[in-house]
């Protein structure tokens, strides 16, 4: 993973808005979250999470035949960030493109690349979630800036041969347009090009419902984790850790008591990064693995929610 330098506070964010840190952790449990510099991009960003995860896993840019980028706040409109950050860390046998399921990225990329792994086409994809939040933030909307981080993950899949069921057993992903309108960014480009009017609107801003998505963050994590377990013939009791999008601690909560299984199973950083997007999963699978939660040989459940409506589930076999 790889986190901006600079920590926004809700202390810091009560000094401008009409908001309170007790409001905040009560209703979010988010106590902090990373801003990108003016130099950082989501590519910067997703090109040190990659070479961590190169170091990490003892390989080299080259070795490299695919990197997908899952961002929703790309650096520019096009070429794609992947592109950007293929060049970064020179990864130049690697076809590299973005793309664009907001917070449930992470596992759609993942989908994808679990695709191109199990059918031998490729030996080396890189799946990267990388997000700078911060720059579709409305910072006078208390409803949503208090909520988003900026930050990226990158995981490496690579083939290989096993007797037993591991690594990623499946992924199941799942979108539904006739809710488009819960989180929207509504415009700054196509239907709504930069102009005037969508200036001073805050057309280029992140707009959310937020007990909306927040019902159907509870409904379709519970829901897709349900089906992706019993794909693999397992129960919940077969779970060692859970490891949940994080965009806000009540949602992680309601889906621990929806699927029965205890919330010290979840791994749960919102506190420190708020909710990164495509990000979130991808960092907190790397604190998890770091802290020693997930050892070898345990089952992780990744389930998440995001605009679209996407959302997702993933077993892995560690
Ligand atoms: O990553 C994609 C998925 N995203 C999500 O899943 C987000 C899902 N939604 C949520 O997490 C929650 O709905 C929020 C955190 C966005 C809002 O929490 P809530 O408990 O649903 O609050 P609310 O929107 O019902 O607002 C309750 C009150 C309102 O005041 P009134 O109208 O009752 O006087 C808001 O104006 O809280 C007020 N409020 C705030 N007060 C202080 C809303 N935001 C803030 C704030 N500080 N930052």
């Amino acid at each position: 993973m790889y986190l901006p330098e600079k920590i926004l506070t809700n202390a810091d964010l009560e000094k401008t808005l009409d908001t309170s840190d007790e409001w905040i952790q009560t209703r979010t449990g988010i106590q902090e979250r990373r801003i990108a510099q003016k130099d950082e991009a989501s590519s910067t960003l997703g090109a040190n999470a990659a070479k961590n995860a190169l170091n990490d896993a003892g390989l080299t840019p080259e070795d490299l035949d695919l990197i997908i980028v899952c961002t929703s706040t790309p650096d520019v409109l096009y070429p794609s960030t992947a592109c950007f950050v293929q060049k970064i860390i020179g990864a130049s046998r690697a076809a590299a493109y973005d793309i664009s399921a907001v917070c449930s990225g992470f596992v759609f990329g993942l989908s994808i690349a679990e695709q191109f792994v199990k059918s031998g086409r490729y030996e080396h994809v890189m799946v990267i979630g990388a997000e700078v939040n911060s720059r579709i933030m409305d910072w006078t909307d208390r409803k949503t800036c208090v909520l988003f981080g900026d930050g990226a993950g990158a995981a490496i899949l690579k083939r290989v041969e096993s007797s037993e069921p591991s690594g990623i057993l499946s992924t199941h992903i799942h979108s539904d347009g006739n809710h488009s309108d819960f989180l929207i960014v509504p415009g700054g480009i196509g239907r709504e090009p930069v102009n005037n009017d969508a200036v001073d609107n805050k057309m280029y801003c992140l707009k959310m419902a937020g007990q909306s998505t927040f019902k159907m963050a509870v409904k379709r994590m519970s829901e897709v984790s349900v089906e992706c377990l019993e794909y693999n013939g397992l129960t919940t009791e077969d779970v060692d850790v859970v490891v949940p999008h994080q965009a806000n601690r009540r949602i992680i909560e309601t889906v621990s008591q929806k699927l029965n299984v205890p919330l010290d199973k979840f791994f749960i950083n919102i506190h420190k990064y708020g909710n990164t997007s495509a990000a979130s999963i991808p960092i907190a699978l790397h604190e998890a693995r770091e802290s020693g939660k997930i050892q070898q040989g345990n089952l992780s459940l990744l389930t998440v929610l995001g605009a679209g409506l996407t959302w997702g589930a993933a077993a892995i076999r560690w």
